[in-house]
């Protein structure tokens, strides 16, 4: 088997770094929480989506990058986002925060309307261009994170890695959970063969996945 080498997605070059700033710098709206497959917004825009385990940093990240402090709702509490969050970035893009998994101490029927819904998200939205997966790098891939990338492979979605909270760790281990996140990429198809390395804490990263989301088709 090839491996391939999952190398630290470059610098973006000028035109591109300045496309997201741009970008980024424009209007960024909430549309609406969706609670069911029924209730997602018509499919008329590239879509980007934020996945990950509860509390990797999903909401954080989407703040980080719009620069808004609270257009996501982030926080402390595990299982924060419970719906779809779709929010309009310009007239062609949706950015999209989708509620956590892993997580367990919500009512049973709860997680599991809310993985259902993820899960059917995932997996039936044509719009859905690429998915953001965020890995904490403190704790690199779990298991429930090989489920999604699964699910991801046999939908053939395009998911990027993203690690989240690289401010909280040391260069060594930073280092290990990229390894280990380039371990786990090689055995996914539908994996794009660069990650992002992000603190939405200290703007490490944001940058680069602001260029990379302004010139996607
Ligand atoms: P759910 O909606 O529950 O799935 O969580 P989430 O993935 O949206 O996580 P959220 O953005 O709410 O962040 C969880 C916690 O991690 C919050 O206390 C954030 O302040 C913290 N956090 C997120 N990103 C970073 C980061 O880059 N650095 C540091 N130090 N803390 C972060
Ligand atoms: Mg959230």
């Amino acid at each position: 088997m090839t491996v391939l080498p999952f190398p630290i997605c470059p610098e973006p070059d000028e035109a591109a770094r300045e496309a997201g700033r741009l970008m980024f710098a424009g209007p960024v709206d909430f549309v609406k929480g969706v609670v069911a497959m029924d209730g997602l917004p018509p499919a008329d825009r590239l879509e980007l989506c934020f996945a990950g385990r509860s509390n990797v940093g999903k909401s954080s990240l989407i703040n980080a990058l719009t620069g808004r402090k609270s257009l996501a709702r982030a926080s402390n509490t595990p299982g924060r986002t419970q719906e779809i969050n779709y929010f309009a970035l310009g007239p062609s893009r949706y950015l999209v925060d989708l509620p956590g998994y892993g997580y367990a101490e919500a009512p049973r029927p709860v997680v599991e309307k809310w993985q259902r819904l993820l899960k059917g998200y995932l997996s039936g939205r044509q719009t859905l261009r690429r998915a953001f997966v965020l890995i904490d790098t403190r704790h690199g891939v779990k298991a429930v994170d090989e489920e999604i990338l699964t699910l991801l492979d046999r939908s053939a979605v395009t998911f990027q890695a993203v690690l989240t909270k690289a401010d909280k760790v040391s260069a060594a281990e930073r280092e290990a959970t990229v390894q280990q996140v380039r371990d786990t990429l090689a055995r996914h198809p539908a994996a794009y063969p660069e990650l992002v390395v992000t603190s939405s804490e200290k703007g490490y990263g944001i940058a680069t996945l602001r260029a990379i989301i302004a010139t996607l088709e």
